[in-house]
């Protein structure tokens, strides 16, 4: 990278170039550079724009358009030189299409200021990333939905307090994540909403005396509409905001998945095997095995929170309309749509590669009196008011805690000792898959309902 320190951009009023470390702290080419795609875009639109309503002759859009080519072509070869002395990453492209094909290069930031190029840069930017953490999101649902659907009959211990509650399918736990990354697709797109509207030809702050066809502008670049406001245009970064409150969220589910599965993987559940390729050692012991990768899921949440504070702190004191702490968006979003991506990535990867351990989830739903909640419900259902079943079952729970067996395993003569309304019809109910069978309404685990609630979320996917 140069460190020219002349600014050919603004030299006209100084009369000393810019102090060596002031360029340097100023600058923000080393991170922006990666929107250099955008900005291109962005540029060929304003200059067909510009052309169209006659402030640049075709000649001069072509030779603008073609050396914007060049300069992508060349970024994307590792051939381009950038410089710090140029600040960002929009002046350096100026100076190159300039440098290349002349006084029209000079003609291409007519109308147009940094402050509406960078606001349309970082839309249009987020508005790709978002398409593609989309995308991840529909392929990591597409993995939960399809080991649901294997494991709708696979019976489990649920949990409340993390104590054993009442059994549920496995199946109808990874629905439970599916749901979580349902709203997060969902909340990404309606953010992507406000997004995709269109900064550019706010100029600086007020507006521009050309005769600009924002509109034109808009529908070349793909979004709904211009901005309406020039001052909120080029000073709003609510959508950056929202994105990475969005983002918190996609990253707060994977974290208590990643819980869950580095819990599941413990000695002590042993509920599933997490192949080799998503674990590491130990240098020290040589039997451990351990969940690196959800392990990181939930520490890399803390930063995406991080990172969601500190562009709400950024703006909270910031006066219409732009200022320059606007250029301290862009590492934290950044940071945050590199992070998204990377743990979304990790997850669509490893769910379908999860191996889970059926024999010890039913061992672990035996444990813990799961089936006490249906008793319960049975002796209700035979007459006796809920408070006195509760009553019955919990002696029964007790009696069981003395024996060391499950409700299950107790034979109907020891149960009629707790109540004489108990039949043989009983263990219909006690049992784990009677349990699970009998929570058959929609929203509950019984597995033809997993099946049907994994089949409509297939096409929730399919309609994307
Ligand atoms: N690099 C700046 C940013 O990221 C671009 C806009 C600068 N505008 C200005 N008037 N200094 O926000």
């Amino acid at each position: 990278m140069s460190q020219d320190s002349t600014n050919q951009q603004w030299g006209g009023r100084f009369s000393e170039a810019t102090d060596a470390f002031v360029a340097r702290f100023t600058a923000s080419v080393d991170f922006d550079q990666r929107m250099f795609r955008q900005d291109i875009q962005g540029s060929v639109a304003h200059a067909k724009m510009l052309c169209a309503v006659g402030v640049l002759t075709t000649t001069e859009r072509d030779d603008i358009v073609r050396g914007l080519e060049e300069i992508r072509m060349q970024i994307e070869r590792g051939q381009f030189q950038w410089s710090v002395a140029l600040e960002d990453v929009h002046m350096n492209i100026e100076a190159a299409l300039t440098e290349k094909i002349g006084l029209a290069g000079k003609k291409l930031h007519t109308g147009r200021s940094r402050n509406d190029q960078v606001a349309t840069d970082i839309r249009l930017y987020l508005r790709d990333e978002i398409d593609f953490i989309a995308t991840e999101i529909s392929r990591l649902q597409t993995g939960l939905i399809t080991l649901a659907e294997q494991e709708s009959e696979t019976i489990m211990p649920g949990f409340t307090h993390l104590q054993t509650a009442q059994p549920v399918t496995f199946g109808h736990h990874l629905l439970a994540w599916n749901e979580m990354l349902q709203r997060d697709y969902e909340r990404l797109l309606d953010c992507r909403k406000r997004i995709n509207i269109l900064p550019l030809g706010s100029a600086a702050l007020a507006g521009t005396t050309y005769p600009l066809d924002r509109h034109m502008t808009a529908e070349l670049l793909g979004f709904d509409r211009p901005c309406e406001n020039s001052l909120d245009a080029v000073s709003d970064r609510d959508f950056a905001i929202e994105f990475c409150a969005a983002a918190s969220l996609v990253l707060t589910h994977l974290s208590r998945a990643s819980e869950e599965l580095i819990l599941w993987t413990s000695a002590q559940f042993d509920f599933i095997n997490l192949p080799d390729r998503f674990c590491t050692g130990s240098s020290i012991m040589p039997q451990k095995k351990n969940p690196d990768v959800p392990e990181l899921v939930r520490g890399k949440t803390g930063r995406v929170n991080g990172n969601l504070i500190s562009l709400l702190t950024l703006m909270k004191g910031q006066p219409l309309a732009y200022n320059k702490d606007n250029q301290e968006d862009k590492e934290p979003l950044f940071d945050t749509i590199d992070t998204v991506k990377g743990c979304v990535r990790a997850f669509a990867d490893m769910v379908p590669a999860l191996q889970p351990k059926r024999d010890n989830m039913r061992r672990a739903a035996l444990q813990g009196f799961a089936t006490a909640t249906d008793l319960a419900d049975y002796l209700v259902r035979k007459g006796l008011p809920f408070r006195d079943a509760h009553e019955v079952v919990g002696k029964s729970v007790a009696a069981g805690i003395a024996s060391n067996k499950d409700l299950s395993e107790m034979s109907l003569a020891e149960l009629q000792t707790f109540s004489d309304l108990i039949s043989s019809d009983v263990f219909d109910v006690l049992t784990l898959e009677g349990s699970v069978q009998a929570r058959d309404h929609i929203g509950g685990t019984a597995p033809a309902q997993v099946r049907a609630a994994a089949q409509r979320a297939r096409e929730m996917i399919k309609t994307r």
